[in-house]
């Protein structure tokens, strides 16, 4: 166990109807907001009227910044801190997945910065400051709800970059699974999958030799969200299998899970971050791509703990430790087939020539560099993307 330090400083409110609240927390933070949202959603599923009659009520002003687009753009989230500045707003409120929240968080931090917001995104610059941001999370997946992370893309580019610092934690989230029902089942299994790769992230990549804490949180989340993605798969409207996984996906990526573990890295969101840049894919199936390829690439480094992730998440038993580890890697492989997320770029139907996974690995490097990863080359690189083909 190595040391650390954990502070969540969110208020998390879980439980069906619980966004008409919001007005009560948005007032402990001023009278006057920029409300954050996405392309429409909220409007056709009436979240939005809950949330402005609950703002109303508290008698807080609201200026509404919409428009956000999955896969959100540095310049969108720039015009919004301009709007944010010029109406004095006090705190951002975000009512959306994790592509509002993201945004929404570019917008509370770039207030109160001079230079270009996407400075933060290159590392180039250490944010200070940022305006409160409360939330209400529409779409479980990301753990933006309950994390200081934002991803942002630069259309200009083609480059998407994340960060995590502790100035960008909400304040204040409200959950309400009872919204999650209408996800239509092919979004939602990205999700699933995205939730599970915030788990194995740390679970493949740490250095320790013994974390039975890690490895049981990461293993015992994994097989529940399994386990709900089943349930949600039989009755989309199954409400207890849309709770269950909408805290599962908190809890992955809240920090919880990989604090006290050693030399933990993210490629899979690596790589994926660079797919969601250069085309307009989720980030779950740009993730369900990558990981079955870089598992494979991979595995041999630390075959124990892939075979244990065989034993333990898809129960399998049979043969030596090289045997298992293969057989979890195509157990997992089958399950993303299964829930409809695509395994190989051919699948999604994205073309790639060698021109094209050169410039990929480019930026894979430069993000690579950014995030302080330097097990990768070029030609590892390549070599992985080609095992996605
Ligand atoms: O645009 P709206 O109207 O909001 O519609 C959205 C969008 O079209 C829709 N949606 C949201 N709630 C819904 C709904 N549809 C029906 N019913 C509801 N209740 O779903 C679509 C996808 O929404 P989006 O916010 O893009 O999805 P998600 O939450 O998966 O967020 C993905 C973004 O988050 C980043 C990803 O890279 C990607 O850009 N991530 C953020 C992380 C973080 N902050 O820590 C970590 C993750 O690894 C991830 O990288
Ligand atoms: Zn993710």
């Amino acid at each position: 166990m190595k040391d650390f330090t954990l502070c969540i400083p969110t208020k998390i409110v879980f439980g069906k109807n619980k966004i008409s609240e919001i007005g009560k927390y948005c007032a402990e933070y001023g009278n006057k907001a920029l409300f954050v949202y996405g392309q429409g959603s909220i409007k056709s599923n009436g979240i939005y009227d809950i949330v402005v009659n609950s703002l109303k009520g508290k008698g807080i002003e609201f200026i509404e910044y919409p428009g956000v687009r999955p896969n959100p753009l540095v310049s969108h989230a720039k015009k919004g801190i301009e709007v944010a500045r010029k109406e004095k707003v006090g705190f951002i409120l975000a009512v959306g997945g994790g592509s509002v929240i993201d945004e929404a968080k570019a917008i509370a931090a770039g207030f109160f910065y001079e230079g270009d917001v996407w400075d933060f995104y290159k590392n180039t610059a250490k944010i200070k400051a940022a305006l409160p941001l409360l939330t209400v999370l529409t779409l479980p997946a990301t753990g933006s709800e309950m994390n200081g992370g934002t991803v942002l893309s630069d259309e200009n580019t083609k480059k998407k970059f994340g960060f995590i610092n502790k100035h960008l934690c909400p304040k204040v989230s409200i959950l309400d699974p009872s919204v999650t029902l209408s996800i239509p089942l092919e979004y939602t299994a990205y999700s699933v999958v995205d939730a599970c790769i915030h788990l194995l992230e740390g679970y493949f990549t740490h250095d320790d030799t013994w974390s039975p804490i890690q490895e049981r949180y990461a293993e015992g989340l994994v097989r529940t969200i399994i386990e709900c993605m089943a349930k949600i798969m039989e009755n989309p409207k199954n409400y207890e299998a849309r709770a269950t996984f909408m805290w599962a996906a908190t809890l992955a990526w809240n920090g919880i899970g990989s604090a006290g573990l050693g030399g933990i890295s993210s490629p899979n969101h690596l790589f994926a971050h660079i797919l969601g840049g250069h085309y307009d894919i989720a980030h779950g199936a740009a993730l369900s791509i990558i990981v079955p390829g870089w598992m494979k690439y991979k595995y041999r480094e630390k075959t124990h703990r892939f075979a244990m992730f065989a034993e333990n998440v898809f129960g399998i038993k049979n043969g030596d430790e090289n045997k298992k580890a293969l057989a979890g890697i195509d157990a997992f492989e089958k399950w993303f087939i299964q829930i409809g997320s695509p395994v190989s770029f051919r699948d999604a139907n994205l073309s790639i020539d060698e021109l094209k996974l050169d410039e990929l690995a480019d930026d894979v490097l430069e993000l690579a560099d950014i995030w302080d990863i330097k097990e990768y080359t070029r030609e590892s690189i390549i070599d992985i993307l080609k095992l996605c083909l």
